[in-house]
């Protein structure tokens, strides 16, 4: 066959195909890190989303709560020349991809659907890089919260805690019943991620934020600090020893199962309950960090898009986009990650008590200076700072024998070298 017949014979043999489906079968390829049950179950109503809009979904799944192992995948997907469609970059880290122009603009999907007016000021910057949307958000995490097993404490005797003294008066009673205080999984993380919920405790939202948005020398180096790795520690000696390395949905599960009373973790430990039938307020309770009710440490998942040349890749990419955003997607996907939607104009009484009341407790933080980004999942710092807090953090609590006052001497070290 030579050439203008093989053209022919492509042209005829597309002209059997419907236009839609020549039109709409581009692919989006998304890189993310939603691989436990719960995550699993919040992604594919995504993916089934953009497929019923007539497009591929290219899954990069790549396991790892917090994100490290799909960021190292990005970033060498992008080095060598191949990004995906579509990757969950969060927070400051989207200036960062967006300075290395391997970002497009949104800017037309966003005008369309009238993001601007959907979205909470504060969500809709750090969306945009030079003034242009290049990501879309999904959804609002919680950070600060504590997860409880009910019947556990009933067993135990033990009362849910408001302050970290009542905190570690339940934890005694659990260990003196049986139980294991806390699930933890030992991952750098993890550990953070425990960690910044008790700065938020002790130094309150204006610390907090001197300490991890401002990086302050006096702050990070104070009484204060010193007291949250003391805390830290005696923390540590409510959890399992053999926690290194654990996934922390296997830790959730200890708690759903009745294994461990509580466990320190953002709302998307909540769907791991959701995912194993239980039901908020009656199987399981969730209550802010003690000492950080009015506070609200923030976690927004966003999908940044990357240059792509097909044109019906552009489309699904796009189209990505507008289903992200959609009241429809907002509530299955938010229901079941254990997330706030991030439209503000969306009905709350489709969610369980424990959404319900991240709502109030969002808009009561947003008042004053409740609302922080979180440091452990990547709102905070660039990922290189947070590298440094994490390693100090994780060493400093894999050694029972630590000593409190010079971590604070190598937190403040380790953050200057990375900023
Ligand atoms: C992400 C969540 C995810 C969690 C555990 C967080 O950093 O924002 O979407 O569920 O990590 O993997």
């Amino acid at each position: 066959m030579n050439a203008i017949n093989r053209l022919a014979a492509v042209i005829s043999l597309a002209s059997l195909l419907p236009l839609s489906a020549i039109a709409a079968n581009g692919t989006v390829e998304v890189t993310h890190w939603w691989t436990s049950g719960g995550e699993a179950a919040a992604v594919k109503t995504l993916k089934e989303q953009v497929e019923k809009d007539g497009f591929t979904w290219k899954d990069n799944a790549v396991a790892g709560g917090g994100g490290a192992a799909a960021m190292t995948v990005l970033k060498s997907r992008a080095v060598a020349g191949n990004p995906p469609g579509a990757a969950q970059i969060k927070g400051p880290d989207i200036q960062e991809w967006g300075a290395l122009g391997l970002l497009t603009e949104l800017d037309d999907v966003a005008k369309a659907n009238n993001w601007d007016a959907l979205l909470p000021k504060k969500v809709a910057q750090i969306m945009q890089y030079d003034g242009h949307y290049v990501a879309v958000p999904v959804n609002i995490h919680r950070v600060n919260w504590l997860w409880i097993n009910p019947q556990v404490f009933d067993k135990a005797g033990a009362k849910v805690p408001t302050t970290l003294d009542e905190l570690f008066a339940a934890a005694d009673k659990l260990k003196a019943a049986g139980f294991i205080p806390l699930a933890h999984g030992g991952q750098p993380w993890q550990d953070s991620t425990v960690f910044e919920d008790l700065v938020l405790s002790i130094l309150g939202p204006q610390g907090y934020h001197q300490a991890f948005v401002e990086l302050d020398e006096s702050t990070l180096t104070g009484e204060k600090m010193v007291e949250v790795f003391k805390t830290l520690q005696r923390l540590g000696t409510y959890m399992d020893p053999n926690r290194a390395g654990r996934d922390w949905n296997i830790a959730a599960a200890e708690v759903i199962n009745g294994k461990a009373g509580m466990q320190i973790m953002g709302d998307w430990a909540k769907s791991e309950w959701t995912a194993a039938g239980k039901v908020a307020g009656k199987d399981y309770q969730c209550v802010a960090f003690p000492g950080t009710q009015g506070s609200f440490a923030y976690n927004i998942d966003s999908l940044a898009m990357f240059k792509l040349k097909n044109e019906n890749d552009i489309k699904a990419q796009n189209d990505l986009a507008k289903v992200a955003l959609e009241p429809q997607f907002q509530t299955v996907f938010n229901q079941n990650k254990g997330s706030l939607p991030v439209r503000q104009d969306m009905d709350m009484s489709q969610f369980d008590a424990c959404t319900q009341k991240s709502a109030v407790d969002f808009k009561e933080a947003e008042k004053g200076d409740g609302l922080q980004p979180s440091m452990a999942h990547n709102m905070a710092t660039s990922l290189a700072v947070q590298g440094a807090i994490f390693d100090v953090v994780t060493n400093f609590f894999n050694d029972p024998k630590a000593d409190p006052a010079t971590a604070v001497k190598q937190l403040n070290s380790a953050i200057k070298s990375a900023k």
